[in-house]
């Protein structure tokens, strides 16, 4: 098991290394994480594939964004305490990106850190969330703003959990793929952008390139020193659009992927009058997110208060916000700032569209 660390395993090979994970002496305790609905829809099939003989304990958290915070972990950390976990003990994450973070961060804390395993069982999770190391939790509905980089014993990815995902979970999958895209470049984005409303089976048939597109930025930046930057794109915006719409009352949460999705129009809108990226393009990327993601409404007062939030960026430096933006597809640039009044102006492009 040790030389599989970091690795993605698909389908039958993840299922057979995990068996032999399971037979491993030397783990005293395996504990399956779930959420309310992983517990319902993800771990009957979880259960049929993994060997009669294999023993662990599940402990559930509740599902939702909201709950990727301090109290849950705390009832984590509490929990495995409790049942007496130590250093050989193994942690399962199985689940969203929810699951995947908080569990890998409570994984990666508990003891100075034991072993742990992504299962990701929502689109999201199988392309972004449970490869490359990075865990977290939420401070005050402000995202991943506590966390580690620390990578799974190994990730497997059976996309079969995908038959699990409503509708929405599925979509909120696809900003992440259609990022990937983006970064990949020009062979990458004519294969995606002509997507009509995704059929499971055609997007199962994307997740292993994008994982690998993914892969080879990590690769290359597992700290984030400069590279790895640029898996942020949309996410400046994204990520405050997703907070405000969690922390307003009255609002309807956001789906990460929705908000990061309107993040790529707003930011790709910004690179075009920054950067020069091609015009075409943007209408492009735009018309495809507009076909697959609800259209938000955003007034002055909430543009004033998510423009706020990016002050919270995990990018900023010495509390200036930073954003990625995109020259061409497949080229970046990294740490730009962007004057206060073009955001409003991407908001404006976005309301027209
Ligand atoms: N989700 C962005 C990253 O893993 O770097």
């Amino acid at each position: 098991m040790s030389n599989t660390k970091g690795r993605i395993l698909y389908n039958e090979k993840g299922w057979e290394a995990l068996d032999s994970f399971f037979k491993e002496m030397k783990i005293r305790q395996v504990f399956v994480i779930v959420d309310e609905h992983t517990e319902i829809h993800c771990l009957p099939l979880f259960i049929s594939r993994t060997s009669k003989e294999a023993v662990y304990e599940v402990i559930k958290i509740p599902a939702g964004e909201k709950h990727k915070n301090i109290s849950t972990t705390l009832y984590l950390w509490e929990c495995l305490g409790k049942k007496g976990a130590d250093k050989s003990s193994v942690i399962v994450n199985l689940g969203g990106g929810m699951v995947t973070d908080i569990g890998g961060f409570v994984a990666s804390t508990y003891k100075r850190g034991i072993r742990f395993i992504h299962i990701p069982t929502t689109l999201l999770a199988m392309v972004d969330a449970s490869i490359g190391g990075k865990t977290g939790i939420d401070l005050d509905h402000i995202k991943n703003q506590i966390g580690t980089i620390q990578l799974p014993e190994m990730t497997l990815v059976d996309t079969d959990f995908l038959f699990t995902l409503s509708g929405d979970q599925l979509l909120s999958g696809m900003a992440e793929v259609i990022k990937h895209a983006l970064i990949k470049g020009k062979t990458e984005w004519e294969k995606i952008k002509e997507m009509k409303t995704p059929e499971i089976a055609s997007v199962a048939a994307l997740v292993p390139s994008s994982i690998a597109i993914k892969e080879e930025v990590v690769v290359q930046d597992p700290d984030e020193k400069g590279l790895r930057k640029v898996l942020n794109y949309g996410h400046t915006l994204g990520h405050a659009i997703e907070a405000y719409s969690l922390r307003t009352p009255g609002s309807i949460p956001l789906l990460h992927g929705d908000a990061v999705a309107i993040g790529m129009i707003l930011e790709s809108y910004i690179s075009t009058e920054l950067l020069g990226f091609p015009k075409h393009r943007l209408e492009e990327l735009t018309s495809l997110i507009l076909k697959l993601f609800p259209k938000q409404p955003f007034d002055d007062g909430a543009i004033a208060s998510i423009i706020k939030l990016t002050s919270f960026d995990k990018k900023n430096v010495n509390g200036e916000v930073r954003f990625v933006l995109m020259e061409e597809l497949g080229k970046f640039q990294t740490d730009c700032t962007v004057p206060v009044e073009l955001i409003y102006r991407a908001f404006s492009y976005y309301q027209r569209a």
